[in-house]
């Protein structure tokens, strides 16, 4: 059996991160995610919309993903390779030939796959809090083809 890890936040979960589920699994048959907890994530300077429990929840309903396990700190990765029996780590392509996943290669597979164009977490919460601002405040008028498509 050959068994598959990839790390990250998956907060706002979009379809950029289940195609990297998808393709992650077809590289083998079992699926871990190393999943940021919510500390981890602070000490990144990141706050995610849903709690660590929420985030994998919704990972584990994810027919692609067979075990969610926390991310705590930058230094688990090879243990966990160990721990788990992982013969590659798969990352999206923003992490290709970072030290952080390259010092794996002596201990299984390192694969980076391409992004997917157009969508990220930053970029929901950026526009959606554009259309937040708007609606909240009130204060900037409704375009012409906003008022035209009101529903
Ligand atoms: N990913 C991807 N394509 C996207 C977005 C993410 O393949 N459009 C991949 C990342 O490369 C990573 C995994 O999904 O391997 C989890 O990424 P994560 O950082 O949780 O998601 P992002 O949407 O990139 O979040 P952010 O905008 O906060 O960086």
């Amino acid at each position: 059996m050959r068994r598959i890890l990839t790390y990250g936040t998956f907060d706002l979960l979009h379809y950029g991160h289940i195609r990297l589920l998808k393709r992650a699994k077809q590289l083998g048959d079992y699926l871990v995610v190393a999943l940021s907890t919510d500390e981890f994530n602070a000490i990144k300077n990141k706050k995610a919309y849903h709690n660590y429990e929420t985030r994998k929840k919704m990972l584990e309903a994810i027919r692609y993903v067979d075990l969610v396990i926390p991310e705590e700190n930058w230094e688990q990765k090879v243990n966990d390779v160990k721990k788990y029996f992982i013969d590659a780590v798969v990352m999206g392509s923003d992490w290709k030939d970072s030290e952080k996943f390259e010092i794996l290669r002596p201990y299984c597979d390192v694969i980076y796959l391409e992004r997917t164009e157009g969508v990220s977490t930053t970029k929901i919460k950026q526009d959606l809090g554009l259309q937040a601002t708007r609606k909240n405040v009130n204060q900037i008028p409704e375009t012409k083809f906003e008022r035209e498509h009101r529903k």
